[in-house]
């Protein structure tokens, strides 16, 4: 990776929809929020501020969890009728993801809509814009508010494809923690261990860069200290806001690295389980980190243990030896679900050894394809991969 990517301004801290309106006056008249059941009920501040600024809003609700390409396509629809010079994303992952993908065929017309997962990073897309994109995310896991990345469902093949294109990172991202603090405690949970995910992945990716590095590390920093407390008391609003920023620093830094092993696991369990995106992370995350740390990386990739056990002294474990501190991170990261309600294998979370083992082919075939497996510090396949889903499963 030799370029950073990053919205042209956050907007964070207190009081911060009072003062979005300043941002958008003056600059269009019409404004789509794309949006879901759930969350178009939290969205009337939102859409007040907006209506003040100058702007005709319309709604569109009908985004779902793990988004698929249909619901981004019907979205794009509203846009096309409606041609709004702003959209906006207002939701969890699966909102954004959705409004990336209909923004995305808003601006370039000549995609068909069911070609939008073959948009890729060579993927000439229209610079010139007919809308500004700003993202709103009411949970704090994804990071795909900050990010150029999309993941979409497609249903006929059980299967999550994500792709990326420079031209999707969002240009104004808003940060206002008190959409998050409606979350109840198993959703703050699992979205919270995504952040460590992303941070983890991120760090020990083969694309990591100086410039990834540092987000990583703060934004995993910031979610081993307060996401206990967030789970503790979701009217936390300071914790609220901690995890908030560190699931937007997370996403800036692994936006600019990758996620790795342990989200190939996570979107192929996701996929083919029906388990929630943060759920699969949090299951997935202490094998990935296990398996890197105790195989061969490949040639000119950053060396797991060192990275690891860099991270575990960041997080404030204090060990001589590197072996030894990337153990107790591993640890660390196991501790803070077992606190947090989530479970630590696929067995505890409700699967079957009859459905592991039905599915075990599926498994190892859809994440040898997932896009990354090709960051993965360590190579991981065949026979090696299909007992890492099998430790997964049994939780060893
Ligand atoms: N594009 C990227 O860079 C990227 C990165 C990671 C994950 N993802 C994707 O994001 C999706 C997961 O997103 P998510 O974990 O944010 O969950 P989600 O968006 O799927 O939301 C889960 C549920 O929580 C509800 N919800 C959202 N905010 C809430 C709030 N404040 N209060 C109460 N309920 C709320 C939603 O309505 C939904 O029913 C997955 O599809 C995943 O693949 C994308
Ligand atoms: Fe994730």
């Amino acid at each position: 990776m030799s370029h950073f990517l990053s919205p042209k301004k956050i907007l964070f801290g207190k009081n911060m929809l009072r003062r979005l309106g300043a941002e958008l006056e003056g600059r269009g008249q019409k404004a789509a929020l794309i949006t879901d059941k759930n969350m178009v009920k939290l969205s009337g501040e939102l859409v007040e501020t907006v209506k003040n600024a100058g702007y005709e809003v319309k709604i569109w609700d009908g985004a779902e969890p793990e988004p698929s390409t249909a619901g981004a396509i019907e979205a794009s629809k509203l846009l096309k009728e409606f041609k709004p010079q702003l959209v906006i994303g207002f939701g969890g992952g699966s909102v954004l993801d959705t409004a990336k993908a209909a923004w995305v065929l808003y601006e370039n017309a000549e995609i068909a809509p069911d070609e939008i997962t073959s948009v890729n990073v060579k993927t000439k897309l229209n610079p010139q814009k007919k809308a500004r994109f700003m993202t709103v995310p009411t949970t704090s896991g994804t990071g795909s508010d900050v990010t150029w990345a999309i993941v979409l469902a497609e249903a006929a093949e059980h299967r999550k494809v994500g792709f990326a294109n420079t031209e999707i990172v969002p240009d104004i991202t808003l940060l206002v923690p008190e959409f998050t603090a409606g979350m109840p405690r198993a959703l703050t949970a699992s979205t919270g261990l995504d952040v460590l995910g992303h941070a983890l992945d991120g760090y020990t990716a083969r694309q990591q860069t100086d410039f990834s590095d540092g987000l990583c590390l703060q934004a995993m920093k910031l979610a081993f200290e307060w996401l206990p407390r967030a789970c503790a008391d979701g009217d936390d609003l300071t914790a609220r806001e901690k995890m908030q920023n560190a699931a937007t620093i997370a996403g800036l830094g692994f936006g600019n690295s990758n996620t790795s092993l342990c989200h190939a696991l996570a979107h192929t369990l996701g996929a083919t389980f029906n388990i929630p995106h943060g759920r699969s992370v949090g299951i997935t995350l202490p094998y990935s980190l296990e398996y890197i740390a105790s195989n061969p990386p490949i040639e000119g990739a950053p060396d797991p243990v060192e990275r690891l056990s860099t991270a575990a002294r960041f997080a404030g474990i204090k060990d001589e030896s590197d072996q030894e501190a990337t153990k107790k991170l591993i640890q660390k990261l196991r501790d803070l679900a077992k606190e947090t309600g989530e479970p630590l294998s696929l067995k505890e979370a409700g699967i079957t050894e009859q459905q592991m083992n039905d599915n075990l082919d599926t498994l190892v075939a859809l994440a040898s394809k997932d896009v990354n497996m090709y960051s993965s510090p360590c190579e991981c396949k065949d026979e090696k991969l299909r007992q890492l889903f099998q430790d997964v499963w049994a939780g060893k």
